[in-house]
């Protein structure tokens, strides 16, 4: 007998027992599908029914739900499929941020890869990941509801990871009496929601998981239905498989060096075929040369094709890394580093254009940001709306800018090339998924021009090495107290310099901004963009700043040169802040009269390691701008 094996095993546990399974069944086809439903719509139900009535569940697995079931089920007795999936969801609640369970099983015709993920709104992100391996997705209605907000959401993402194929299952018929006049309706609406979406199959199907009705054998309660059945359904739909007629692409998961002898590129050919003496190239670097073997753990190969994992050799000492695209020398892909780009956004944190996230796409990962939202869309009407921001959930078309140029595909024509996630710097959370759509050509025309005069020469003339001396505190902390101080230290040792200051700017430069999130993520871009052209002009800049957030601070220091850059904290408790009050802004705060008021209503996040720490409780300000002299290297110029 063929056993199920269940997988919610996280890391190389589950590895393993997939490869396991894949082995076992490596002559069989194999469809992957996810099933999408709202929290009650019996989604648990129907997979633990599939599971049992297709026979594979393991006995001692079976025992234990009669047990389970008979002790917590709510189905007076009868076995409670729920429980079998359920149960195993909390175990993984703890500390896994993508919740996804695979299960496997199989029939005499295929065998079967589902995605399970848990149903409530919070967790589209686990939807979004099992959907973007899935070939069809069965999105669960129930009978009684029809369509709900999460039909709509759910049928957007599964479009949008590009799923083509979907089952409706409507399921609770029997709460319904079996009414083909309900039924009708829901598939009548469901049909015109996936033709506006662009989802070009789709099947109905009425059904009870509970009961059994049309799961795996036809039901006498719907005469009126002479479909097939689930499972019927599930192994016939065809199955999409590898591009070999694509051109030749493998992403580099990681250089194989064992010895002096051997240098080979190791990763997964996700399109094309490839043989020894074929011209390659390796991108982005654009190198060229020729495969030279196909290494496997069971031998060398004449050709490999999709889905193999190998190690090719090339005929030429060329350097390739993890990330790096080897591909086909006559249709290389695309490179750019700006892109139109889909983001399903799942950070509890909002998506702020700007701010620097981290990119993965494949093997490979890179500092990246949105420089503009273009809209972001009602998932219930597919409407497009202006937006400054996206929240949790939320769907919107973006501007994507790379630290760094990358190979790519769109994601239509390829998941593996053209699929991201976009992680935050400071939680390594997982904070977006993303689809590139196409490559905006706008800065690839701009090029660098060369100058003869740099900023060594510019730095010499003035005698001195260009620094940026960032001071960040609560307003009212004495920022610009010390650092007009400190430049006036400097200008006294004949130093050149320049003092930006929050207030000043944003009298000019930056006076279309206000005190929003958005805002002021603009607001500390643009001017540490200007503290590095000054920079470079030689300078010492002295930006003071309240830059409350990290991300930001830490995305001003990533334009810098190592130890060019010092963070001054001027670190001063709310309550002294609030007593000065030079400006009366913190009265105005409090009587509600100015919103967005760092401190008050919008956070300060303290840096954790600053160059330069000033407590201003301890000392006056000479002696902290003193400070700030000695961490230039000027020392006893009191
Ligand atoms: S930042 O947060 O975007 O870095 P910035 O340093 O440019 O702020 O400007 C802060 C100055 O703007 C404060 O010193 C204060 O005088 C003034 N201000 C006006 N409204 C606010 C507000 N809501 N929050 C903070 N500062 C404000």
């Amino acid at each position: 007998m063929e056993q199920a094996i269940d997988t919610s095993l996280p890391g190389a546990d589950a590895a393993a027992s997939v490869a396991a399974y894949l082995q076992q069944h490596e002559t069989k086809g194999l469809l992957r599908f996810i099933t999408c439903g709202s929290v009650d719509d019996g989604k648990s139900t129907l997979i633990g029914r599939l599971l049992h009535d297709t026979k594979l569940l393991l006995d001692d697995q079976l025992a234990a739900l009669e047990s389970d079931s008979l002790r917590h089920g709510t189905q007076n007795g009868q076995i409670d499929f729920a429980l079998l999936v359920d149960g195993l969801a909390a175990e993984r609640e703890q500390g896994i941020t993508i919740d996804v369970a695979y299960r496997f099983f199989g029939t005499e015709r295929r065998k079967f890869i589902v995605a399970d993920c848990p149903g409530h709104e919070q967790y589209t992100r686990n939807m979004a990941t099992g959907a973007s391996t899935a070939d069809v997705a069965v999105v669960l209605v129930d009978a009684r509801k029809g369509l709900l907000t999460q039909t709509r959401r759910h049928s957007y993402i599964v479009k949008s990871l590009g799923i083509n194929r979907v089952v409706l299952a409507v399921n609770k018929m029997d709460l319904v009496d079996f009414d083909q006049a309900t039924f009708d309706a829901i598939c009548g609406q469901y049909r015109a929601l996936a033709s506006h979406l662009g989802i070009t199959h789709v099947d109905c199907l009425p059904l009870s998981a509970l009961q059994g009705d049309n799961m795996i054998v036809r039901s006498v309660n719907t005469p009126w239905y002479a479909g097939p059945t689930l499972l019927e359904l599930l192994e016939t739909v065809p199955i999409e498989g590898h591009d070999t007629q694509a051109a030749f692409r493998m992403p580099v998961q990681w250089v194989c060096r064992p010895n002096q002898d051997f240098r080979g590129f190791a990763g997964t050919v996700v399109s094309g075929r490839v043989k020894p003496g074929d011209a390659i190239v390796v991108q982005p670097s654009g190198r060229r040369s020729q495969v030279a073997r196909i290494v496997t753990a069971s031998g060398d190969l004449a050709e490999a094709r999709p889905g193999q994992a190998v190690t090719l050799t090339l005929a030429d000492e060329i350097d390739a890394s993890r990330g790096d695209v080897i591909a086909l020398a006559s249709s290389p892909l695309e490179v750019a580093d700006q892109f139109a780009a889909h983001l399903l956004w799942m950070g509890d944190e909002r998506l702020l254009p700007g701010r620097p996230y981290l990119l993965k796409l494949g093997a490979r990962t890179l500092g990246a940001s949105v420089t503009e939202i273009k809209h972001k869309v009602d998932v219930n009407s597919q409407e497009q709306l202006a937006a400054k921001h996206l929240e949790l959930n939320e769907v919107g078309l973006c501007n994507l800018h790379l630290d760094h140029p990358i190979p790519f595909e769109a994601y239509a024509d390829s998941r593996a090339l053209g699929g991201f996630i976009l992680i935050d710097r400071q939680s390594n959370a997982t904070v977006a998924a993303g689809t590139l759509e196409f490559a905006l050509r706008r800065a690839g025309n701009i090029h660098w021009q060369h100058l003869d005069v740099d900023k060594g020469e510019r730095a010499a003339i003035k005698h001195q090495q260009p620094r940026c001396l960032w001071f960040t505190g609560l307003s009212g902390a004495g920022k610009s107290t010390i650092a007009n101080l400190v430049e006036k230290k400097l200008l006294a040792l004949g130093k050149h310099t320049y003092l930006l200051d929050g207030d000043n700017v944003r009298h000019g430069l930056n006076k279309d901004l206000g005190f929003t999130a958005e805002d002021r993520v603009e607001n500390i871009r643009r001017v540490a963009e200007v503290a590095r052209l000054m920079t470079d002009a030689g300078l010492i800049v002295l930006v003071s700043f309240i830059s409350p957030f990290r991300a930001e601070r830490e995305m001003a220091r990533a334009l810098f040169e190592d130890g060019e850059f010092l963070e001054v904290f001027v670190d001063t408790p709310l309550a002294d802040a609030e007593r000065r009050d030079v400006k009366g802004l913190y009265a105005k705060a409090r009587r509600g009269e100015l919103s967005n008021f760092t401190g008050i209503d919008s956070p300060y996040e303290a840096p954790l390691k600053p160059e330069v720490h000033l407590h201003t409780q301890e000392a006056d300000a000479a002696t902290l701008a003193d400070r700030v002299l000695a961490a230039l290297g000027y020392h006893g110029l009191s």
